[in-house]
């Protein structure tokens, strides 16, 4: 069967296709006009949508050497995620649902996050914990088996992406926070600031991260601006330890809640080396296999919601024409 995924929920326009669980292509376009506004601008990222959906897709027939009639089936985005953007993958699927009368169906963001492991690790199978971590969200997941799963933990506040964000625009770094951060944090030698880690009391899987960014700009404030300009290596440095901990520690903690031995990572800021690093190093002697998908497959790409459709549509389950975008859908 051959599948076609379309993934446009936040700033990453994404077609991929799959034929079975094959990945033959995997198209992604990263919007880069929301950095000069330091985060994503919703009405931008819907009008970037309309512009590069057209040229992405046809990118990703032309990789997978198929033309749009040997399409068989379509998976897309549906939530949780922008309305707008949403929107965009939504009547692109139909339009081509309708035309090509093929079926189609919606799938939730976060299970894409779940499979793409999948797309890294083919023998991967249930029962594991995934910690999906990313710009909109922080949460661990029990995957009991492929479609179901128990949210163990998730952030009360900020997710991380979101506070690796906020930190850098804070220290005026740029946008998305992420890289340039884990960037800093590498070239740091010195001591680093020791930045709370919240929620840390026995036996709660939740997260917080708006106290600890609330902490930087304490610490900045404090030091004043030339001292955060001299010691921004060592703040980067203290603010990344002190979110990886938190994360490796609650879904190590998951992990042991459950009695299950793999532990999986997904989103944006799983391609953190420090995180993998520490999630495994942590892990393994904690007794726990610890995967993460390779770097494409962990950002937004619509080689997972493919793989997650493929799922469904084997099995004949689809989505009405009348579907419409979740934005807060959850697991
Ligand atoms: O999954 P993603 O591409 O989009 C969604 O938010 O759904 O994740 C983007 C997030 C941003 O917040 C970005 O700062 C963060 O992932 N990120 C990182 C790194 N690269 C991207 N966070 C930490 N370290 C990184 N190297
Ligand atoms: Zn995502």
């Amino acid at each position: 069967m051959i599948i076609l995924g379309i993934e446009t929920s936040c700033d990453d326009t994404s077609a991929a296709i799959i034929k079975g669980p094959e990945l033959l292509s995997n198209i992604i376009s990263t919007q880069l006009i929301h950095q000069q506004f330091g985060g994503i601008v919703p009405e931008l990222a819907s009008r970037s949508h309309i512009q590069m959906i057209g040229p992405v897709l046809r990118q990703a027939l032309d990789a997978a050497s198929l033309s749009k009639r040997d399409i068989q089936g379509i998976a897309v985005t549906y939530g949780p995620g922008l309305a707008g953007s949403l929107l965009v993958g939504l009547c692109v699927a139909k339009g081509l649902s309708i035309s090509l009368g093929i079926p189609m169906v919606g799938i939730n963001h976060l299970e894409g996050h779940i499979w793409a492991n999948k797309l890294s690790h083919p023998t991967l199978e249930p029962p594991f914990i995934t910690l999906i971590v990313s710009g909109g969200h922080t949460q661990t997941v029990y995957v009991k088996s492929w479609r179901e799963y128990q949210v163990l933990g998730r952030t009360r506040d900020d997710a991380a992406g979101e506070a690796f964000d906020k930190v850098a625009k804070l220290l005026k770094l740029g946008f998305p926070g992420g890289p340039v951060i884990e960037k800093l944090a590498r070239e740091n030698s010195n001591s680093t600031p020791d930045f709370p880690r919240a929620m840390m009391d026995k036996g709660n899987l939740d997260f917080s991260f708006s106290g600890l960014k609330t902490a930087v700009l304490n610490h900045t404030l404090d030091v004043g601006v030339e001292g955060t300009q001299q010691n921004l290596s060592s703040i980067a440095s203290g603010f990344q330890e002190a979110v990886v901990d938190v994360l490796v520690e609650k879904t190590i903690r998951a992990a042991k809640r459950v009695k299950v031995s793999q532990i999986c990572i997904g989103g944006g800021v799983a391609v953190n080396k420090v995180l993998q690093r520490t999630m495994k190093e942590r892990g393994q002697k904690a007794g726990l296999s610890i995967l993460w998908p390779e770097a494409t497959m962990c950002m937004d790409n619509g080689a997972m919601i493919a793989l997650a459709g493929y799922d469904y549509l084997k099995r004949g389950e689809t989505s009405p024409i009348s579907l419409s975008p979740v934005p807060s859908l959850n697991l």
